[in-house]
């Protein structure tokens, strides 16, 4: 194994985020607060567990205020909200969100859909956003979407994802993740980015974020893991896609990069059963299948 594989992987879990935002049918607050509760008793120390987004963009998340103030907090878990502006970062605050992440995009065609503006102007919308979170005292970090193909332009350069990567770190957060938000990328392009952006920001604030759309996502991980990667945002159950991606699938699944772990001897801290189990309470209750499949494994084979 290359000594770069670090000995310890971080996971922010972006189900009840990234996973839910995409569903169609209504979701209650009960629900959604059940499944954070529950990913936070497996173990899980970074949860994103909502977004304070324009809910006629995303209605699924509109929701988000009164899951931040009804779930039952665990000492030592972050729960981030993702914000696009100061108005978003405002009601996450009011909420008690104890970290906030912003998202640029690496492809200009991508951010004008997501968030209707310009890569350039998503940037300069962050400076309050950082201002309000420091007064609040809480941390922020940055996703840039579209790291390896865009669903309009196509192959991404890397050299963008660099730049803009380097441009979130300079605004103050302290990681950056970087989202395949369609999950095109394969180890080669994915590394080939890494590179590319690992000689604008240390490794050691990079996470990766990486939609299982075409079946490469544990594939990509291992390749992230030995760049020296350390973060890795997963979703229970592989829930999820980006309402502004057409054809994007959900993230790699919790339970299946848990298990890539466990297979390489690397801690994480969390009960990959309980996530099993979480993974597929929240799929019986959307009426869709499990999308993670060592989380199908072991469940067919324990007792509980
Ligand atoms: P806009 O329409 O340009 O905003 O949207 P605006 O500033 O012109 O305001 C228009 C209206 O929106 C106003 O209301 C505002 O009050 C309201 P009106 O006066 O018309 O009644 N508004 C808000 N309401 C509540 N909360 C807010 C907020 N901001 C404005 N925060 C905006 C700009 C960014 C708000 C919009 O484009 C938006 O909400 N986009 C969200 C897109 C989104 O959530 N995408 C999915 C998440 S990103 C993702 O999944 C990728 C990721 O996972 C990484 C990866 O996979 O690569 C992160
Ligand atoms: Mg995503």
């Amino acid at each position: 194994m290359s000594s770069r594989i670090p000995g310890k992987v971080r996971i922010v879990e972006v189900g009840p985020r990234d996973g839910l935002q995409n569903e169609k049918q209504p979701i209650s607050t009960e629900l959604k607060v059940e499944l954070v509760e529950r990913l936070a008793n497996a173990g899980i120390n970074t949860i994103e567990a909502g977004s304070f987004v324009n809910p006629k963009w995303v209605p699924q998340m509109a929701g988000s205020d009164e899951v931040f103030r009804q779930m039952q907090r665990k000492p030592g878990v972050r729960y981030a909200a993702l914000t696009p502006n100061l108005q978003g970062a405002q009601r996450a605050l009011e909420v008690g969100a104890t970290e906030l992440s912003i998202f640029a995009a690496a492809s200009e065609a991508f951010s004008q859909k997501n968030i209707n503006c310009s890569i350039e102007q998503s940037l300069q919308r962050f400076e309050p956003v950082m201002a309000a979170a420091k007064t609040a005292g809480v941390a922020v970090r940055g996703y840039v979407s579209c790291v390896v193909g865009c669903p309009y332009e196509g192959a991404v350069d890397p050299a963008v994802v660099a730049r803009v990567s380097r441009q979130l770190i300079d605004l103050g957060c302290y990681e950056v993740s970087l989202g395949d938000t369609t999950g095109v990328g394969t180890p080669t392009s994915v590394t080939r980015m890494l590179d590319a952006v690992a000689s604008e920001v240390a490794i050691d604030q990079l996470a990766v974020h990486l939609h299982d759309t075409y079946g490469q996502a544990i594939a990509n991980i291992y390749a992230s893991l030995q760049r020296g990667v350390g973060v890795v945002d997963s979703a229970v159950a592989g829930l999820g896609g980006c309402p502004y991606a057409r054809g994007a699938s959900g993230n790699v699944a919790t339970e299946d990069l848990l298990y890539l772990l466990d297979g390489l001897g690397i801690e994480h801290g969390i009960d990959l059963l309980a996530v099993a189990q979480a993974g597929q309470f929240i799929t019986a209750a959307l009426g869709r299948e499990n999308g993670s499949r060592a989380g199908r494994a072991l469940l067919s084979i324990s007792d509980t």
